[in-house]
C-alpha cells in the first residue's frame, strides 16, 4: 500500500512574512534565519493573519500545520504494515515538494525535534546527508508523483466523497496489486480539483471531518485486516 499525505501544510516561511516581528523573534530564539524555518500557525499566527488580511497571497487556511504530518508519520511508520515492509509512506507538500521516507526511519517523538529535522531537510535536501539518507525532499506535483508511481488504483479520502465505511472500501483497496491512497495533510478546506481528478474513487468514511492521522491509522488497520495481517503476525513469532 502506498499512502500519500497530499497538499500537506508544510513550507518554509514565505518571503512576505520573514520580516514580521513574531517570525523574527521566533527565528532569533531558534538561532536560525527567518527564511529557513518552517511556517507553523502555533508560532506565526499573527503574521499569517496579517497576510490573510492583505489578500495578496493564496489562501492561508491550508497552511502552517506541520504537526499533521508529524502525527501522520508516527502512525504510518509505527504500524505493523510498515514493519512488514508492505507500506510506503510519502508526503506531498502544499509548496509542491515530495518527501520520501525510508520505512526504517524513526521519527523523533518530540515535535520540536521533528520540526528541526524538516528544517534540516529543506536545507540539505536529504537527512542524514550522504549515500543512504532516511529522508529526501525533491520538487514534484502530486500528478507528477502519480505519473512516476503508476498506481493500479488511486483512492482519495475526502468528506466530499461517496459515503462508504472503511470496512467496505478496504477489500476494494486490497483487491489490486499497487493501490495508492491520498489523505489530505491540511486542517481546513478541501483537495484541489486537479487532485480529485486523479482519483479512481473518492470516499467519505464519516459524517465529520476527522484528523488526517486518525483516517490514516484506520485505513492502515482495515487494510491489514483485509490481507489478514493481524492473524499472520500472531501465528509467526
Ligand atoms: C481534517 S481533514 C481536512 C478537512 C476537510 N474539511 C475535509 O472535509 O476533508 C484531513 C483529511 O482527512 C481525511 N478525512 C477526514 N475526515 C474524513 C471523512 N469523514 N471521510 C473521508 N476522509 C476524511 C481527508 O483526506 C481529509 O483531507
Amino acid at each position: 500500500l502506498t499512502l500519500v499525505l497530499a497538499e500537506s501544510s508544510i513550507e518554509r516561511i514565505p518571503p512576505e512574512l520573514t520580516g514580521h516581528p513574531s517570525v523574527v523573534a521566533h527565528a532569533r530564539r531558534k538561532q536560525k534565519e527567518p527564511c529557513s524555518i518552517i511556517l507553523d500557525r502555533s508560532y506565526h499566527h499573527s503574521a499569517m493573519i496579517q497576510l490573510e488580511c492583505s489578500k495578496t497571497s493564496k489562501t492561508m487556511s491550508k497552511r502552517g500545520r506541520p504537526d499533521i504530518t508529524f502525527h501522520f508519520l508516527l502512525a504510518g511508520l509505527g504500524s505493523p504494515l510498515n514493519r512488514e515492509g508492505l507500506l510506503t509512506v510519502l508526503v506531498h507538500t502544499i509548496d509542491d515538494h515530495v518527501i520520501e521516507i525510508d520505512a526504517s526511519t524513526r521519527i523523533p517523538k518530540n515535535y520540536d525535534r521533528f520540526i528541526g529535522l524538516l528544517e534540516q531537510l529543506y536545507d540539505q535536501r536529504s537527512v542524514p546527508p550522504g549515500d543512504h539518507p532516511l529522508m529526501r525532499i525533491r520538487r514534484s506535483t502530486i500528478s507528477g508523483l502519480l505519473e512516476e508511481l503508476k498506481p493500479s488504483m488511486t483512492i482519495v479520502f475526502s468528506t466530499l466523497g461517496k459515503p462508504s465505511t472503511l470496512e467496505d472500501t478496504s477489500p476494494l483497496i486490497a483487491s489490486t496489486d499497487n493501490p495508492l491512497v491520498l489523505i489530505g495533510g491540511f486542517a481546513h478546506s478541501h483537495f484541489e480539483e486537479s487532485t480529485i481528478k486523479l482519483a479512481d474513487y473518492v470516499f467519505s468514511i464519516d459524517r465529520d471531518a476527522l484528523d488526517a492521522w486518525i483516517v490514516a491509522g484506520r485505513v492502515i488497520y482495515e487494510y491489514e485486516r483485509s490481507i489478514r495481517l493481524p492473524e499472520r503476525r500472531l501465528r509467526s513469532p
